[in-house]
């Protein structure tokens, strides 16, 4: 048989010329390399190389095994999609209400504790991207970053406080009051710390806040010299609610939680915070329907990305049987390892209001500060709108109507 062969011609030279990317090179670094990521795993890997082991750690880690958090990922990973075809698609819209008022995506930056410990600027950081995007910004009771100060970085943003009921009440209404009186809307209280979770990592590489000089750590500001250069000359590196705490993580953790509160302990949290709450660490049906009949206003399913109980329940795998329950008298979201966009669709199919991210967007403030955070957002924005178009939906609605299935249960 004879080889087939193209017929020659010049080179079309304006059909070149079109091919060519004129975009100029940018010549800053990091946001050469941010740019190229385009999957939250693609962010994961920068920060790795960034920040010192121990910062790195604290991140990824879990409880015990990790295996809770490997079951979350497990979880999504194992959603099977409903799928529609020949439906126009041509207007998507991915915003949602929460509380009454528009966001432009059903995510929300979740509490994370230490946030100057991933990148200087620390929660600030996490706000700004969570107002340019209209998206709500929740701040740890560990931040690093206290309320007023946050309301003063980031007047715009839309936020919400977590806090961790400790065994010093006085403690507790101070914070409240600090968020009340900055423009906070919502109380988000964290209900699964009666104790802190055996954090192998963290025990093993002896975290501190701040971190001390070790010789050890001596070995990581060599590897790692513009994350220490940004430690050093920026303000102290501390929690905001507990300045001057230097000793161990865990140790704090025991100071602050209360592990003798119980679900009367909320009426008090009502009498002095008149805004909206939210209980975040619910793991059955049982208590998601407790939380009801208490009357507050949202709970999310969570197993805290595993950090808490090793094998624990797993939140989108009660998330049917929850919703379920408590109707259309409570939101539900959940949390712990929503890692893309697919994940998302995945949860608000199985019935959940919103998910809330927090190892997605540290591995962008990990890799490249604010930039990295908002390439998260983008990442995580595209692939949602992506999956929506494919599964045949334009509108969050039309997702909880076509559902979607865990394979093999
Ligand atoms: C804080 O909430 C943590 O999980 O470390």
């Amino acid at each position: 048989m004879k080889p087939l062969k193209s017929k020659r011609q010049f080179p079309d030279v304006p059909h070149f010329v079109g091919l060519i990317d004129w975009k100029l090179p940018t010549f800053r670094r990091t946001k050469r390399r941010i740019d190229k990521a385009v999957t939250i795993y693609d962010l994961q890997k920068i920060a790795k190389r960034r920040v010192p082991r121990a910062t790195y750690d604290y991140v990824e880690g879990g409880a015990q095994r990790e295996i809770s958090y490997e079951r979350s990922l497990e979880a999504f990973k194992n959603l099977e999609y409903n799928v529609r075809v020949l439906r126009n698609i041509s207007e998507i819209d991915a915003s949602t209400d929460v509380f009454g008022k528009k966001v432009d995506l059903p995510i929300i930056f979740a509490p994370t504790g230490y946030t100057r410990f991933m990148y200087h600027v620390g929660e600030p950081a996490v706000a700004a991207v969570a107002e340019a995007n209209n998206m709500i910004y929740c701040l740890s009771t560990m931040g690093t970053t206290a309320p007023d100060e946050l309301a003063a970085a980031v007047p715009g943003v839309r936020r919400w406080f977590q806090l961790y009921m400790m065994q010093n009440r006085e403690q507790s209404l101070s914070m409240i009051n600090n968020a009340k009186d900055n423009g906070f809307e919502t109380l988000v209280i964290t209900v699964d710390t009666p104790v802190s979770g055996h954090r192998p990592r963290d025990i093993r590489n002896g975290l501190t806040i701040p971190p001390r000089l070790g010789f050890k750590t001596i070995a990581y500001v060599i590897a790692k010299p513009r994350w220490w250069i940004n430690l050093l000359t920026t303000k102290k590196l501390e929690f905001a609610a507990f300045r001057g705490w230097d000793k161990p993580l865990a140790e704090l953790a025991s100071h602050i939680f209360d592990s003798s509160m119980t679900f009367d302990d909320l009426a008090w949290v009502k009498s002095v915070w008149n805004g909206r709450i939210v209980i975040k660490g619910i793991q059955s049906v049982e208590d998601a329907v407790r939380c009801k009949e208490v009357g507050v206003d949202a709970i999310v399913l969570s197993n805290h990305g595993g950090r808490q109980l090793d094998r624990g329940t797993v939140p989108l795998e009660i998330l049917p049987d929850v919703v379920a329950a408590v109707g259309d008298d409570l939101d539900v979201y959940i949390d712990g390892a929503v890692m893309s966009g697919q994940d998302v669709y995945g949860a608000i199919a199985r019935g959940a209001k919103g998910v809330l991210v927090g190892r997605a967007y540290l591995y962008g403030i990990m890799a490249g500060g604010q930039y990295g955070v908002q390439r998260a957002v983008d990442i995580l924005r595209k692939e949602f709108i992506n999956t929506m178009a494919l599964c045949g939906v334009k509108n969050l609605a039309e997702i909880r109507a076509l559902g979607a299935r865990i394979r093999n249960s």
